[in-house]
């Protein structure tokens, strides 16, 4: 598989309904060759609206979250769990998030990460396990075959609730530490 393909292949998906409503597929942006993948939920409007990944709301402050670090959208590659958004932002059925999983499957296989960022409740419990509570457990850095995973919230929880931010930045700080090999991580 090649990045052109599995966009040939995105853009013509239709596994699951969201086809009917999207206007553009987002399939991810920035750096193929970064060692860091971002992964949140779904498209948001403007995301529809422009095919690209995190342009909204969301983006900006996503941007600033990267920033904090000094990274910057060349350093990493994000992507979301589904390809097409969701009417209304709904959030995501298990059904689409199933359908929509071998896309992220062949990102990771075109991208081998070795660090992983979870972005929010859906991306979570997507990839760690159904029953992950963001609240509970965000900044804790796990390692599965090699890969690591740091679960933080999503920038638009963020943004509902500007309490959490310094939270999220202790996350970000805990990233930091990983990318400089710095920390131990824990088994879940
Ligand atoms: N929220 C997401 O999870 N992804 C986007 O691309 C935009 C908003």
């Amino acid at each position: 598989m090649t990045i052109e393909k599995l966009e040939i292949e995105i853009t013509n998906c239709r596994k699951c309904d969201l086809y009917q409503t999207r206007t553009r597929c987002v399939i991810g942006g920035g750096n193929l060759d970064s060692d860091i993948m971002m992964i949140g939920e779904a498209p948001g409007e403007q995301e529809d609206r422009r095919g690209e990944v995190f342009v909204g709301p969301s983006g900006v402050l996503l941007d600033k979250m990267l920033a904090a670090i000094q990274l910057d959208r060349t350093k990493v590659y994000i992507t979301n769990i589904l390809k097409c958004r969701p009417p209304r932002n709904r959030t995501p059925h298990s059904k689409e998030i199933t359908a929509c999983m071998d896309y992220l499957r062949e990102q990771f296989k075109l991208m081998r990460p070795k660090v992983i960022i979870l972005l929010g409740s859906v991306a979570c419990k997507a990839i760690l396990s159904p029953d992950f509570s963001v609240m509970r457990h965000h900044g804790e850095i796990t390692e599965r075959k090699g890969v690591y995973f740091l679960p933080t919230f999503h920038p638009s929880a963020l943004l509902r609730d500007e309490s959490k931010k310094p939270l999220a930045y202790k996350d970000l700080l805990n990233l930091k530490a990983l990318l400089e090999q710095k920390i131990p991580t824990t088994d879940r």
